[in-house]
């Protein structure tokens, strides 16, 4: 392997292969940065719009009462009415604060939604209509303040029409990323983490949907041209490179027996445009540096409007009783990243695998049923510490097809033993795997010292043949998957961590991957945590003295 990218025009494709193998990280060599911690440039964490009209939303006075595993069952609660308070409650539990943390004098926000390095790149847009308590429009979600800025309004005809058009309550949310939070610590490699943190922050919103009734589906016909112009990016003036890239538009509405959502009507986004936008943004560094390779890779992997892929899910086994679990909000509220494992860890081999098993794509359960395309990513575990199963490296098969090609693509030493009954789950090779776990994500202990760790290896040269705007959904399938473990280690008593910094290659050597038709896009692990004392804990809201809302 080996592209580079050169002053000669690369189709497409070419380029997104190019900036893959350039942004790898190598035992000899990082992906370039700018290999030091610029203080004077941090980013602000929040973008903020002054000159906008700011809505304060309502705290939560109460979670909504689902059981954990219901997140993941075909049984969707009531919806919930659509007002200023459950959208409000929708995105504290998906995108607000989780809490504050402090050591000394440094103190940092913590959010729903993880993100690489914690710099939170991806901000959050609405297109609001007939929500009670709400005016029709596009808003800026805050987390920092929980408000809504209104960026535009909306004519009554607009609004009207569009409520027409989806037969139904519901509204759309958009996901776009400020680049620069990211490549301001990782350089080149930054588009890449600003990926996986919108497939975190869709799981999130997909999570909380269903903790409101309501369901998300990614919205066909929409290029990154139009999502630029309905989101009024063309008619903002940003600071020099913090322009924000439109990602991601979803409808959030109670489930219809339609499981994909309809286009936009006719003509819509010209009409939305058509209204001036409100509100300066805020100024996120006091100078930014361009990296021209991320700029590249943007524009190969615009969205089109042709995108739209049918996913034809399977339906998730029927749950044998009722489930029986802890609260699905504090769930949500108390997933951290772990800093550090006690080795000593173990977890039974009965939820090791039904954990593993949580990662399956299934219709109409969240957060991997959104419309997206069908899973392009099967599971690559060193197993450290799981009773009653050997140590080893296994794979986990997300998709019937990957079984086969995985098994011809891989070393052919692996003995692909089943290793349990009722899961595409295979024995590759016994061992003990715990140095070269850590070893392999960048020599961080902790995919070491975890009870498992993984590596997402994803279906790669064939989805992006003349697909390259697929680069950006294997990222978000990767940090979809991702958001599922870090819930499951919750839920049952342990603790998760997102790993995007691993030596690429390496892995793919490992397991005996010689070219690119499958790429390693992301790394997780799982353990027994243990704590930092000197951390102190604050929480999520006490700065705004506001009172929380029943609803
Ligand atoms: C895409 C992604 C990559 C990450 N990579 C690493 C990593 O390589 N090492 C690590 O210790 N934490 C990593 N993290 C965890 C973040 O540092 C963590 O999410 C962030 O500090 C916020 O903390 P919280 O998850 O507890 O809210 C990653 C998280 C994400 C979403």
């Amino acid at each position: 392997m080996g592209f580079a990218l050169t002053a000669s025009p690369l189709s497409r494709d070419q380029t997104v292969y190019a900036y893959h193998e350039r942004t790898k990280h190598h035992y000899h060599r990082m992906a370039r940065s700018s290999g030091y911690m610029d203080w004077a440039n941090q980013p602000d964490p929040f973008r903020r719009y002054a000159g906008a009209t700011s809505v304060s939303l309502p705290l939560s006075w109460s979670d909504p009462d689902l059981d954990y595993h219901a997140l993941f069952s075909m049984d969707i609660p009531a919806p919930a009415p659509l007002s200023k308070g459950t959208v409000a409650a929708f995105l504290e539990l998906s995108l607000g604060l989780s809490a504050w943390k402090a050591i000394g004098r440094d103190r940092w926000a913590l959010r729903i939604n993880p993100s690489s390095g914690n710099l939170h790149p991806t901000e959050a847009y609405l297109l609001l209509t007939q929500v009670e308590g709400l005016a029709d429009g596009l808003y800026h979600y805050g987390p920092e303040k929980h408000v809504l800025e209104k960026r535009r309004a909306l004519t009554r005809k607009h609004a009207g029409a569009l409520a027409a058009h989806f037969e139904g309550p519901g509204f759309l949310v958009a996901l776009s990323s400020v680049i620069w939070r990211e490549a301001w610590k990782y350089g080149e490699r930054a588009f890449r983490y600003c990926q996986h943190d919108i497939g975190h922050a869709l799981a999130a919103l997909g999570f909380s949907a269903r903790l409101q009734g309501w369901c998300l589906r990614s919205l066909p016909g929409v290029d990154e041209k139009d999502l630029a112009h309905l989101l009024g990016f063309d008619d903002t003036a940003w600071h020099p490179q913090e322009e924000e890239t439109p990602e991601v538009l979803v409808r959030v509405a109670p489930p219809t027996a339609n499981t994909s959502a309809p286009a936009l009507p006719e003509g819509f986004v010209q009409a939305v445009a058509a209204q001036s936008v409100q509100g300066q943004p805020n100024q996120l560094s006091p100078a930014c540096r361009r990296w021209e390779a991320i700029h590249d890779v943007l524009a190969a992997t615009c969205q089109e409007k042709s995108a739209a892929a049918p996913d034809h899910l399977p339906t998730a086994p029927a749950a044998p009783g009722k489930p029986m679990g802890p609260s699905a909000a504090a769930v949500i509220r108390q997933r951290r990243s772990a800093v550090a494992f006690d080795p000593r860890g173990r977890m039974k081999r009965g939820d090791f695998f039904r954990m593993i098993a949580r990662t399956y794509a299934f219709a109409d359960c969240p957060p991997l049923d959104i419309g997206l395309g069908a899973p392009q990513i099967s599971l690559l575990l060193f197993v450290h510490q799981v009773t009653d199963l050997a140590a080893g490296l296994y794979m986990f098969i997300r998709r019937p097809s990957h079984r086969e090609a995985l098994q011809a693509a891989c070393d052919p030493a692996f003995r692909w033993q089943q290793a349990a009954e009722d899961l595409p789950i295979f024995l590759l090779q016994k061992g003990d795997y715990r140095a070269t776990a850590a070893e392999l994500a960048c020599r961080q202990e902790i995919a070491g010292s975890s009870i498992f760790s993984l590596a997402m290896l994803a279906a790669f040269r064939k989805p992006l043949e003349n697909s390259p705007w697929r680069y950006r959904r294997l990222f978000w399938e990767a940090g979809q998957i991702g958001q599922v473990l870090y819930l499951e280690a919750e839920a049952r008593g342990y603790r998760g961590t997102g790993i995007g910094c691993y030596f690429d290659d390496p892995v793919h050597d490992l397991i005996g991957i010689s070219d690119n038709s499958w790429q390693d896009l992301y790394h997780f692990t799982v353990g027994r945590p243990i704590e930092d004392p000197r951390l102190q804990t604050f929480p999520p809201y006490a700065h705004l003295k506001r009172a929380p809302s029943g609803s």
